[in-house]
């Protein structure tokens, strides 16, 4: 059984990201993991500065004090990430990308051995530069890429969905 952290990147709580990430959670708490869901949209979580004060005085703390104070702890305990997030402009939502990328002061996650990605869009095909970020990440942090579901607009909160992201989940 694991601790799974669940990165949920919409600013609309209940849109279909946050269903999505609600339907991993249940999932996975019905397989015996153990799941924080966290909804990072409505958390201040700057870009990082890259004033490198982590990798120096700073040895491995962010000198930006906003609440990915709140989040660092909880993604250095988790084994299993799962990033929840609309396609903004063909990429990840920014509120996802923000805490990913100010993992620079520890490098990577210390305990994450898999991940997974869950995505909603308007549009159909507009999932590629996403799904390679998302790979590309996993392998730098040298981490077990569990796959994605993605809900186009007439796929999102659907049973077929739902059966997809119960999938992704038990993949574990
Ligand atoms: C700023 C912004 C940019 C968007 N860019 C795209 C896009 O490039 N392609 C697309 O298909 N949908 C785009 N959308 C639509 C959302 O991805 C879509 O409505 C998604 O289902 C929203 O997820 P939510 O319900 O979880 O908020 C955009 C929406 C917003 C607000």
């Amino acid at each position: 059984m694991s601790k799974i952290l669940i990165l949920q990147g919409s600013p609309r709580a209940n849109g279909n990201t946050a269903w999505m990430a609600e339907e991993y959670k249940k999932a996975a708490e019905a397989a015996g993991h153990e799941v924080t869901l966290v909804n990072v949209a409505r958390k201040k979580v700057a870009g990082c500065m890259a004033c490198g004060y982590c990798r120096g005085k700073g040895n491995g703390a962010c000198i930006q004090k906003d609440d990915m104070q709140e989040l660092f702890p909880l993604m250095n305990e988790a084994e299993v990430l799962v990033l929840a997030a609309p396609i903004y402009y063909f990429t990840l939502c920014a509120q996802i990308q923000a805490p990913v990328q100010r993992m620079y002061c520890v490098n990577k996650p210390a305990k994450v051995k898999k991940m997974a990605l869950l995505m909603s869009s308007y549009s159909p095909n507009v999932y590629d530069g996403a799904t390679a970020e998302f790979r590309d990440i996993c392998n730098y942090w040298q981490v077990e890429n569990t796959g994605f579901v993605s809900a186009k607009n007439d796929e999102q909160k659907t049973e077929e969905t739902r059966q997809k992201v119960i999938a992704l989940a038990n993949a574990l």
